[in-house]
């Protein structure tokens, strides 16, 4: 399989996965399609894709990481719903569509983030049964902890206390590294705990996660400014709105360009070590660091 063959599949996977899962709802409700409205838009699927190479890379079975992957994207959906709420950053477009709340209304939409962060859990406890309880209980303690307050709502608290502040670099980072960081960490971190990966495994997934994590969001801040709505799928111009700190308003669209070209090579460098088996990977964090979405 070459590289975009590869990338549909474990696309193609996660969304057929997500679709069983959202099937398997029994009280539907305009809960329940928000839920599935927010979750089946056109996400790009990074963390779950980053789940399943990891796991591939190091030569664990998909099929084990797969719920994992599933449960990470339906908590990332739902930091999403509400992070457009208008108590939050108030955005009315989001993966190409309106937000859910413009859809659905703002209880709604706050009860479909709430439901799709239980509904993740509820999918990692079905996997006690089926894969090693080891395997699942270390899954969920990273899941449990990356969306968390030592994770992403811990960022997401950081960020919203600093609209209208003086925010200094290094507490940017921190911020960054919370809220979007974590989230990207985790499925590193769940592709190695599933294919039985060591400790060294877990530390190189955790570098590059690290470093692809703030990459990832000094991307956002810069296609805030610069990119079209159009292609984002998402309105531009968000973070001056909010008065919001980024790398962009810190350092400007040059210096954060570097720190992300940067950062972009440092997650190379933690592939550097599997060789070959990070083909996929590699290929994947270049694309990731030209995105224009
Ligand atoms: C957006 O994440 C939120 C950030 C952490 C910057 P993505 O850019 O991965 O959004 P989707 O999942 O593709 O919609
Ligand atoms: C949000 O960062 C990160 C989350 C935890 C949801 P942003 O607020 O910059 O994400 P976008 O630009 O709305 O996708
Ligand atoms: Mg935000
Ligand atoms: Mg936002
Ligand atoms: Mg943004």
């Amino acid at each position: 399989m070459n590289y975009e063959q590869q990338l549909s599949a474990y696309t193609a996977a996660v969304n057929g996965k997500l679709r069983l899962y959202l099937d398997a709802i029994e009280e539907k409700s305009i809960v329940s399609e928000a839920m599935a409205y927010s979750l089946m838009n056109a996400g790009k699927r990074v963390r779950p894709v980053l789940a399943l190479a990891f796991c591939e890379m190091l030569g664990g079975d998909v099929q084990t990481v797969l719920p994992y992957a599933c449960a990470l994207e339906m908590i990332h959906t739902y930091s999403l719903i509400h992070d457009d709420l208008p108590c939050v950053d108030n955005d009315d477009l989001r993966r190409g569509k309106p937000s859910c709340h413009k859809v659905y209304g703002e209880a709604y939409a706050l009860f479909a983030g709430d439901a799709l962060l239980n509904f993740a859990f509820e999918v990692i406890c079905g996997c006690f049964g089926d894969t090693s309880g080891d395997i699942a209980l270390e899954c969920a303690k990273v899941l449990a902890k990356s969306a968390g307050i030592d994770g992403m709502l811990g960022g997401q608290t950081r960020d919203k206390a600093g609209e209208n502040t003086a925010v200094s670099l290094e507490e940017l980072k921190k911020t960054d590294a919370l809220k979007t960081g974590a989230l990207i960490i985790a499925p590193c971190l769940l592709g190695v705990i599933a294919a039985g990966g060591s400790a060294e495994d877990k530390a190189r997934a955790e570098n590059y996660g690290a470093a692809i994590g703030l990459q990832f969001q000094i991307v956002d801040d810069i296609l805030d400014v610069t990119g079209s709505t159009q292609e984002l799928g998402k309105c531009v111009g968000s973070d001056t709105a909010n008065s919001k700190s980024t790398y962009v308003s810190l350092l400007g669209l040059e210096q954060a360009r570097q720190q992300a070209e940067t950062l972009a090579n440092e997650a190379l460098a933690a592939l550097a070590p599997y060789g070959e088996k990070a083909r996929f990977l590699t290929e994947f964090t270049r694309k990731l660091t030209a995105r224009k979405k």
